[in-house]
């Protein structure tokens, strides 16, 4: 049984380690790395979890997608999703598509909120195939964007507008 929610603040140590076995199980697919990550305090650790809704499975978290907007003035109408993660024992079986439609919906509770931006690692398959079937458009490639081990890897810019 799935269920998708916040973690209570207390239970940050849960969250670092889903967000470590992420950044260990899928280097390519993010931007940090475990080395940038290991110094957050537990106060980061802390902010960082309310920017971010959790599938839990037995009560257990197993997947995450971190959503952000801007309180400025000129970018308030775009919200930013990253950070998406599910377990690997645990894909294929919907896990992250309600958790992108439970970010979306959250989203759409915002009503200054006017667009979505991410971008994914084309070679991430199954995230970009995830993003396409939700209604994110590619819009820009980053050349060489991220370098892993020696290979560099592109990114893509996509975007979905939610009152247009
Ligand atoms: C991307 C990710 C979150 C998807 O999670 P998931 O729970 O397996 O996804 P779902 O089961 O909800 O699948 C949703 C859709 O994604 C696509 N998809 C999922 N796995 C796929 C795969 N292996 N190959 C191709 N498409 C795939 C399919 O379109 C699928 O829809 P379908 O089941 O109707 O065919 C997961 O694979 C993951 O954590 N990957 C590594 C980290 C990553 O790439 N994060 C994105 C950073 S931008």
């Amino acid at each position: 049984m799935i269920e998708v929610g916040r973690l209570q603040p207390e239970r940050w140590e849960e969250y670092r380690a889903l967000r470590m076995e992420a950044l260990q199980s899928d280097p390519t697919a993010f931007g940090s790395s475990v080395e940038d990550e290991v110094p957050l305090s537990e106060a980061e650790w802390e902010r960082r979890a309310e920017n971010t809704l959790f599938a839990f499975s037995d009560g257990k978290p197993v997947g995450m997608i971190a959503v952000v907007t801007s309180t400025r003035q000129k970018t308030k109408h775009v919200a930013d999703i990253f950070g998406v993660y599910v377990r690997s024992s645990e894909r294929r079986k919907g896990i992250g598509k309600i958790l992108l439609e439970s970010a979306l919906k959250e989203i759409a509770k915002n009503p200054d909120v006017e667009k979505i931006k991410l971008t994914v690692n084309p070679e991430q398959r199954a995230a970009l195939e995830l993003y396409r079937k939700a209604g994110f458009r590619e819009v820009g490639r980053l050349r060489r964007e991220l370098k892993v081990g020696g290979r560099y890897y592109d990114e893509l810019m996509m975007e979905k507008h939610i009152r247009a």
